[in-house]
Parts: C-alpha cells; sequence; structure tokens
C-alpha cells in the first residue's frame, strides 16, 4: 500500500484533483446524499465541488480525502472516503457514494481499506465517525467495519438548516488491530 493510492479488489481511492469537479458536482447534486451529509449545501453547483477540492489541496499530514474510483474506470470519480479532524479531537471518517453506485458493497470495500490507511499509515490511534438516525446503510458501513456505538449527538445540517439527531461511532486501533486478528 503506498501513500497517494490505494487499490482493493474492485476500486482505486486516489487524490481528488481539479478534473473531478464535474463528476462530483453531478453526483452530489442529489438531495439523498446531501440531506444525509452536513456540510454539503443543495442545490450542489460545480462551484462548490471546485471550492471542496480547493479545500482538499495540501492537507495536514494526518488526514486525507480519497476519490473512489471503479479499478477499469481509474478517472471515473464515483465517490468520496476521506479521514479529517473537522471539530473533533480524533480524525473523523466521511464518506458518500454516487447513487448509480449503491448497494454493491463499494463503500464497505472503500472504508475497510482507508480505515487500514489512517492506522498503519498515518499513525491514527481512534477514528470516528457518525451518520443521521435514520441512515441505516451508513451505520451498517460503519459496524461491520468495527466502530462501536458511543452516543447520541446533534449534526449540524447545511441542507436542513437545523441540528439533527445522529448516532456517534468510534473504532480504537486496538480494536481494529483485534478484529483483524480474527478475519
Ligand atoms: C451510505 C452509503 C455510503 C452506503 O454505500 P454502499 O456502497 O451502498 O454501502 P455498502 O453496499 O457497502 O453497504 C451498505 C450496507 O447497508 C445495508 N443497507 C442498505 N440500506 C439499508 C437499509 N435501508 N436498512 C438497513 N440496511 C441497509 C446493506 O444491505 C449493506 O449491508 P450488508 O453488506 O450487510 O448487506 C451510500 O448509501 C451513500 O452515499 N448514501 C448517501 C450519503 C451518506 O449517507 N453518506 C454517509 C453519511 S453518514
Amino acid at each position: 500500500m503506498t501513500k497517494d493510492v490505494i487499490i482493493t479488489d474492485r476500486l482505486i481511492l486516489r487524490n481528488i484533483g481539479a478534473r473531478d469537479a464535474e463528476t462530483i458536482a453531478t453526483l452530489i447534486d442529489n438531495y439523498k446524499i446531501a440531506v444525509m451529509l452536513a456540510r454539503v449545501p443543495y442545490p450542489y453547483k460545480i462551484e462548490d465541488a471546485r471550492q471542496f477540492i480547493a479545500l482538499t489541496k495540501d492537507p495536514p499530514a494526518d488526514e486525507r480525502v480519497f476519490a473512489l474510483c471503479l479499478k477499469n474506470q481509474a478517472e471515473t470519480l464515483i465517490g468520496i472516503c476521506s479521514y479529517e479532524r473537522r471539530q473533533s479531537v480524533e480524525p473523523e471518517l466521511g464518506y458518500w457514494l454516487g447513487e448509480p453506485y449503491w448497494g454493491k458493497g463499494y463503500m464497505s470495500e472503500a472504508v475497510k481499506a482507508v480505515i487500514a490507511q489512517a492506522f498503519t499509515v498515518a499513525g491514527h490511534e481512534c477514528l470516528v465517525s457518525g451518520c443521521r438516525l435514520q441512515n441505516l446503510a451508513s451505520r451498517r458501513v460503519l459496524e461491520k467495519a468495527g466502530f462501536e456505538h458511543i452516543g447520541r449527538y446533534e449534526i449540524d445540517s447545511l441542507v436542513l438548516k437545523a441540528n439533527v439527531p445522529g448516532h456517534r461511532f468510534s473504532l480504537t486501533r486496538e480494536r481494529w488491530q483485534e478484529l483483524s486478528r480474527c478475519v
């Protein structure tokens, strides 16, 4: 596993670039996606994508934002998976996938690889994540990856212009190592 690109069974996880702006804007301009994310506006314009891409340039050494691509179409972004500090002390795992790609196990595959990168390359001790109460697919992705439910919290939703309740999860490096040994 190199620092910049991760290759899994079906995916390539690479850095985001200016060339991804149009695809990001097309995929994420979807209420079903935007309403599940905290800081994404809706409607979502190409300028929003450009702004987001600019923010992901030169991240701190222990934070990453990966473009998810299918192995046979390495140029075409299908979603994003990241770990960044945001407001929390621990880095937060976040992700979304374009709707045409849901239900095929892609995010579970990506999250598994990104978690391994966060613990082994970036050297983190713990990751946190969260999802809205009704986001059962996201909750399942986190639980399958080994995340433990640690309580509820408030998500500041840009789309809804309100705080909405969510489930909070965490995964320590120690638990991840234990679970990895059991596979
Ligand atoms: C959440 C999201 C990333 C999942 O991506 P995905 O590639 O479809 O997820 P996977 O296929 O890897 O896994 C989804 C799991 O949830 C389960 N699932 C999906 N919808 C479900 C539902 N309504 N109720 C219960 N489980 C559900 C699937 O069966 C699967 O579990 P399984 O492998 O045990 O069968 C994708 O739906 C998405 O981008 N949603 C909008 C944005 C979002 O919610 N981002 C996360 C914010 S916290």
